[in-house]
Parts: structure tokens; C-alpha cells; sequence
């Protein structure tokens, strides 16, 4: 169930929107902030106040890759695996995040203190390769740098 705030800050959000339907990324963004994720019972609540079939919020969802439909750890790194940043190495990047923090791209530390993601384009192909850390950008990234980054989120 939707919590009162929860509830209360996606009705804000409606008389800026033409319709109900268009406040359903916010609406779910608003649930990410305060659960971390969005579960299907969220998306079933977050859908009958915004008059929408589940189905057609989960859509929604889905193609929107910065909403989680699984819960994730304390922090989030999404490294760029776009174009720009395969020429620069972002392979080397996944790798080295995936064997300092033990998981494969999707999977979540055993601590809950990271979970790592892959996405498309962060718009910053200039300084490749870049990752996001719970929406921060780094960018022109190497090994060392990335050791650096990690000890600051715990
Ligand atoms: S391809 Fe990585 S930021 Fe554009």
C-alpha cells in the first residue's frame, strides 16, 4: 500500500501533467526515493490511483531502465555501456568492477552495499568510459580511479 506520503507527493505532481497516465514515471520515481525500488505491489497501487492497468504501468517500467523493479543494494552503479565508451574500454571498466565487488552486471553485493548495472549513454561520451554512482557522474575512468570511488560509498 501507498504510504499518505507517498500518496500525497504523486498528487502533487498531477496538476502539472494533462492527464493521470502522464504523472506514472514521476509516480514511480517518487516510490523508487522512498523504497529504493518498486515492487509489483507498488506498481498495482501506484496504477490504481493513476486510473492505468498494472500491465500497462509495469510496460512503462520496463522500458525506463532507472526504475528498479528488483530491489537493489545501498548504491547503485550503472556503467556506460554505449559506443563511446566500448571504444574507450568500459569492458575494462565491468570487469574491473565486477571482480573487486564479486558480482556480475544486474547482480547485487552479498552486503547489500552495491549493486551493478550496465545502461545506455549517460551523455558524456567526451569523458569515456563513465559510470553513475546513485546518479553521480565520473567519468574518464581506470582501474585506480574506480578503487578511489569505491571506498567513498559504504
Ligand atoms: S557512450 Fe558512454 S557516455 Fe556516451
Amino acid at each position: 500500500m501507498l504510504t499518505i506520503e507517498e500518496r500525497h507527493e504523486i498528487e502533487a505532481e498531477l496538476p502539472r501533467y494533462p492527464n493521470k497516465k502522464a504523472v506514472c514515471i514521476d509516480a514511480m520515481k517518487i516510490v523508487q526515493r522512498h523504497r529504493g525500488w518498486v515492487s509489483d505491489e507498488s506498481v498495482r497501487d501506484i496504477a490504481e490511483l493513476l486510473e492505468m492497468s498494472p500491465d500497462e504501468l509495469d510496460g512503462v517500467a520496463t522500458f525506463y531502465n532507472l526504475i528498479f523493479r528488483k530491489p537493489v543494494g545501498r548504491h547503485v552503479i550503472m556503467f556506460c555501456d554505449s559506443i563511446s565508451c566500448w571504444i574507450m574500454g568500459c569492458d575494462r571498466v565491468r570487469d574491473h568492477l565486477s571482480q573487486r565487488l564479486g558480482v556480475e552486471p544486474g547482480g547485487t553485493t552479498s552486503d547489500d552495499r552495491f549493486t551493478l548495472l550496465p545502461i545506455v549513454c549517460l551523455g558524456a561520451c567526451d569523458r569515456a568510459p563513465v559510470m553513475m554512482v546513485d546518479w553521480e557522474l565520473h567519468e574518464d575512468l581506470d582501474s585506480q580511479k574506480i578503487d578511489k570511488l569505491l571506498e567513498r560509498y559504504r
